[in-house]
């Protein structure tokens, strides 16, 4: 009987200890100890209740009732602790930081497309005006599709134009242009007529300087059916270059040389520095070169898949940088890609 009688008078004591501590405890940390304390599985209130397992039937009823409103005491007493604790931290935070709404706001930094990625758009919708359609093909190439199927065979002194970097895998290489993609696009399509833009990243092992860069991109120009000729070739270079820089800028294009076209011409348009004086821009000439261009190669043709005394076509290579370059007369290649922000917020 007086140890059922002590439990009760244990009880009592604990609960005003867990009150005076709770009363002057401050703080989240020492009311989460003070929870695990008195109400965690190990505390003595909970305890308790293993200590009545042999009492007797009435004696455990009247124990284990007052246990109970022990812990709910200590339960409520603890709600209202954690309450108040959140109130006080909150008017203490308000007291300090106090909102001045009349502050302007902070701009948040914009991003901004890289100025080659607006170019290609703007060349992407230039030539989606007229009829091409986008076909994309990897910068990872076979040397075959590289090269051999272009007219570059392995001893051919054409290689040195397109020095790259090669891969561990033997004939896997990195496209030194966007070529490649035409024997892609034709076995894909043939026998059926082509009208393709192939953009994408091209890598070259140069010495770079202010025009030669050795990551680049290039869009590839391919058309390819019936009684393609010369003139469609010149008449939509043409109105790109109108269209992408106004009506009155001059054109021409001179004879050059590129294995997997016949007959082959590269594209120059009146330097926009000088208006066609000569000056450092153009090293004098006058002009300035963006594309290589020609009718596809009758091998090429071949190797496409179409039979070159039925179809011919036409290609071109353009250099989406050296395009942007004149449009907004920035002078060395090597900025694109330098990653530099100062040049890259002008745009
Ligand atoms: N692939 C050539 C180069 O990178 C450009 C080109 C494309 C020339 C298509 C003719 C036809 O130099």
């Amino acid at each position: 009987m007086s140890e059922k009688k002590d439990l009760i008078e244990e009880l009592k004591a604990l609960q005003s200890k867990a009150k005076s501590e709770l009363e002057a405890l401050v703080g989240e940390k020492a009311l989460t100890s003070w929870k695990s304390e008195y109400l965690g599985k190990t505390s003595p209130v909970m305890q308790i209740f293993k200590r009545l397992a042999d009492a007797e039937n009435e004696e455990r009823a009247r124990i284990g009732q007052f246990a109970n409103e022990v812990k709910s005491a200590l339960e409520s007493m603890y709600e209202q602790k954690v309450n108040a604790t959140h109130q006080a931290a909150l008017s203490e935070e308000l007291a300090h930081e106090k909102l001045d709404v009349t502050i302007p706001g902070r701009r948040p930094l914009r991003g901004r497309l890289h100025i080659t990625t607006t170019t290609l758009r703007e060349m992407y919708r230039i030539f989606a005006e007229m009829g091409f359609q986008i076909y994309r093909s990897p910068e990872v190439e076979s040397d075959e599709n590289n090269f051999e199927l272009l007219n570059i065979p392995t001893h051919h002194p054409a290689r040195d134009l397109w020095d790259t970097f090669f891969t561990k895998k033997e004939g896997v290489i990195l496209r030194t242009h966007t070529s490649p993609g035409q024997v892609r696009a034709m076995r894909e399509f043939a026998p059926e007529p082509i009208r393709v833009v192939l953009p994408g990243m091209c890598y070259r092992y140069e010495q770079t300087d202010a025009s030669h860069e050795f990551q680049f991109n290039q869009v590839e120009l391919l058309v390819v059916g019936k009684k393609i000729n010369f003139a469609n070739l010149k008449g939509t270079l043409e109105e790109f270059v109108q269209r992408m820089y106004g009506k009155d800028v001059s054109t021409r294009i001179r004879p050059s040389y590129f294995p997997f076209v016949e007959p082959g011409g590269e594209m120059d348009v009146e330097c926009f520095v000088c208006g066609g004086k000569g000056c450092s821009v153009c090293k004098q000439r006058g002009w300035l070169e963006i594309l290589g261009c020609g009718m596809v190669h009758p091998v090429v043709l071949k190797n496409g898949g179409y039979d070159p005394q039925v179809y011919s076509g036409f290609a071109a290579g353009l250099g989406p940088e050296r395009i942007a370059m004149l449009r907004y007369r920035i002078d060395d290649i090597r900025n694109f890609w330098a990653n530099d922000v100062r040049f890259l917020q002008q745009f």
